[in-house]
């Protein structure tokens, strides 16, 4: 279960409805792992008021949770995406605490627990999914206690200082507990998180370090004992490895390379438009570099490709506003007539069209200021099985604890991603072979099969007796 199905109902202006992709990570990692094993999706449909039947839309079950036009603005917009989405991403944007949006996300997350109540036969695994459901895990407990029960995060779980803000921190922190097995990209969300549930909810811990895929942290809530992991989220490799060995997708690249005027060096950013995202700061660089002469104009082009996303939400308005001036002024000083420097998309590229772009471009740019994974970056690494290509790489993903030997820059150290991204245009060419086959290596063999398998072994053995406890 997850706010968004994998795909969003849209509306026609003739009154027909057809399906469509939902954005972002959670939905390209777990689409296929669904499509593989038999599995129903609870989730909301991505427009206001629509009270759909469970359908089977390409071979998946899918139960649309409705929300009203009131609730996505309140616990859609509001509580999870101005007030979740900024606390969890370092307070990049100040989160609001607005009690209305507190009240609707309580009410949404039982919905949701209800919807899958429903939908979940005897001693079913539910899988719940992210920030936006984190009430839903103890929800479903005292609807259902036959269930067993697991939440994964797919954004940072923040610093405690941080966390302590939010006026309703135990509730959540309590909601979350509800799981047998909670889920975090990286071992230190989960340490955490194992410190929270002891100051709290007053209850007694592990001690010690939580392990990638391994060691597990334990809180035991009353009899119960829920596990806490590091499981690092991935795509599914092997697919995207071999579509972007296709004969149609080589030549797409190739045309795109032409249609960008065969410039010596692409440079490419693929993001929804959101401000953890970092895209001023690859986009301030550039400028420094064009500026200092340290980047030629006439035979380097950037494109950044940028999926719309949250656009009713303040601090996205005017971060798109910033966004576009900084292109335009780039454009504006360096452009040529039918030559401009940045090339900006703002709408969501299909699937094997962004592939050629993977395949096409010499140095992929992914610059987080915070990301709880990024799978872009790994995206990019699958599609060069040709070795080509370089990865800049913000500190700050998930993604740079597993890709170590990308091109690594701290996203608030302008000078230091000046430097990188000079240094990845102009890498020789046996050394980015090398740092690509070390990265594929990673990529490929830890792909998101491995994820589900790993978190859902463990969740699977959730009933083990658990090691010595720290006492709250
Ligand atoms: P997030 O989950 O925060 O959106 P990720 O990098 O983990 O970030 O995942 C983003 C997903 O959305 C990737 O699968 C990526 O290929 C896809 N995506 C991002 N930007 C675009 C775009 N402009 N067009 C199409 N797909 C995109
Ligand atoms: C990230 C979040 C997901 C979310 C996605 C798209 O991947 O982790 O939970 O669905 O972004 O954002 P949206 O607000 O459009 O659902």
């Amino acid at each position: 279960m997850a706010n968004r199905l994998p795909v969003d109902l849209e509306r026609l202006p003739d009154g027909t409805t057809k399906w469509k992709r939902s954005p972002g990570g959670l939905v390209t990692a777990l689409e296929p792992i669904l499509r593989r094993n038999k599995g129903a999706w609870v989730g909301w449909a991505g427009v206001a008021d629509a009270d759909l039947d469970p359908v089977v839309e390409d071979g998946l079950e899918l139960y649309p949770v409705p929300l009203s036009g009131a609730e996505i603005r309140d616990y859609y917009e509001g509580f999870s995406n101005a007030t979740l989405w900024p606390l969890y991403h370092d307070v990049i944007v100040k989160p609001e605490y607005n009690r209305d949006w507190w009240n609707a996300y309580v009410e949404v997350n039982r919905r949701f627990a209800e919807a899958t109540s429903k939908a979940a036969a005897h001693g079913a695994t539910v899988w719940i999914q992210d920030y936006q459901l984190q009430l839903v895990p103890k929800m479903l407990r005292m609807l259902r206690p036959d269930l067993t029960i697991g939440f994964f995060l797919h954004i940072p779980f923040p610093p405690v200082e941080l966390f302590m803000q939010m006026p309703w921190r135990t509730e959540i922190v309590e909601g979350l507990l509800g799981a047998d097995l909670i889920g975090f990209h990286l071992p230190g969300g989960a340490q955490n998180f194992l410190f929270l549930a002891r100051r709290l909810a007053g209850q007694p811990t592990s001690r010690g370090n939580v392990g990638v895929r391994s060691k597990l942290g334990v809180v035991q809530v009353g009899f119960r004992t829920v596990r806490v992991g590091a499981f690092p989220i991935s795509i599914d490799s092997g697919e995207l490895d071999e579509q972007s060995r296709s004969k149609s997708i080589r030549d797409r690249a190739r045309q795109i390379r032409k249609e960008l005027g065969n410039p010596k060096h692409i440079m490419l950013g693929v993001d929804r438009l959101d401000y953890t995202k970092g895209i001023d700061v690859r986009l301030a660089a550039l400028h420094e570099l064009l500026d200092e002469h340290r980047v030629d104009p006439a035979d380097t082009v950037m494109v950044q490709l940028a999926t719309p996303s949250r656009e009713r939400v303040d601090s996205y308005v005017q971060m798109r506003d910033d966004i576009e001036r900084k292109v335009s002024r780039i454009n504006g000083e360096y452009s040529e007539v039918g030559r401009p420097v940045v090339h900006y998309i703002h709408r969501p590229i299909p699937r094997e069209e962004l592939i050629a772009f993977f395949v096409a471009a010499d140095v992929m740019l992914v610059t987080p200021l915070r990301d709880g994974m990024n799978l872009v970056a790994k995206e990019y690494v699958a599609c060069r099985s040709d070795l080509g290509g370089a990865l800049l790489l913000s500190e700050f993903t998930g993604a740079a604890a597993e890709l170590r030997q990308a091109f690594l820059c701290n996203p608030h150290d302008l000078d230091g991603v000046k430097d990188a991204m000079e240094q990845a245009l102009n890498q020789p060419r046996e050394d980015g072979r090398r740092h690509m086959r070390a990265l594929r290596r990673q990529v490929l063999a830890h792909d998101v099969d491995r994820w589900a398998k790993a978190f859902l072994d463990a969740l699977s053995h959730s009933g083990a007796a658990g090691p010595a406890l720290i006492a709250p």
